[in-house]
């Protein structure tokens, strides 16, 4: 989980670069088990982000994470197994029994949900929501809410 050592809960990026290397500090902290939820609108920046959270976890290379819109999940596996989840598309119970999201809660996993709104998920594991804010052009607003406070 997010440690204390976590100088800001809110920051300002002005590129996607730095919204990535906000992800990075983010995942390097992050153990699983853990649950991040991202909230933002389109083009808020959650799957850039997604890429470097990914990235500080060493469970793939940052351009190796690409979106899940339409494939719905995609799971990187080195060391840490990661499932990074687009909930955007899905439209019916059908959607979700292709998922099979009842599996990525048996394993340590992170497991990182955008649109999260979508969908109810239970699960007894630690659960950071991060909310992302289109701001300006290049400019987002991130704040992590770390409900565990570790
Ligand atoms: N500060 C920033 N942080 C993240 N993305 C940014 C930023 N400034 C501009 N962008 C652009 O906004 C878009 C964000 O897209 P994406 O990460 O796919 O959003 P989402 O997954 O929330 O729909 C990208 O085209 C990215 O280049
Ligand atoms: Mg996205």
């Amino acid at each position: 989980m997010l440690s204390a050592a976590v100088p800001s809960r809110e920051v300002f990026t002005n590129s996607s670069d730095e919204t990535i290397l906000r992800g990075r500090e983010i995942g390097e902290r992050l153990k699983p088990p853990a649950l991040v939820l991202l909230y933002g609108d389109l083009g808020a920046g959650k799957t850039t982000l997604t890429k470097g959270i990914v990235g500080g976890i060493g469970a793939a290379r940052e351009d190796e994470v690409t979106s899940p819109t339409f494939t719905l999940v995609h799971t990187y596996d080195r060391g840490v197994r990661v499932y990074h989840v687009d909930l955007y598309r899905i439209s019916d119970l059908h959607d979700l029994e292709t998922l099979g999201l009842e599996d990525v809660f048996s394993e340590q996993a992170i497991v990182i949900v955008e649109w999260p709104d979508r969908l109810k998920l239970r699960t007894e594991w630690p659960i950071v929501r991060i909310h992302l804010e289109h701001v300006a052009e290049d400019t987002r607003r991130i704040t992590v809410d770390d409900s565990t406070n570790l």
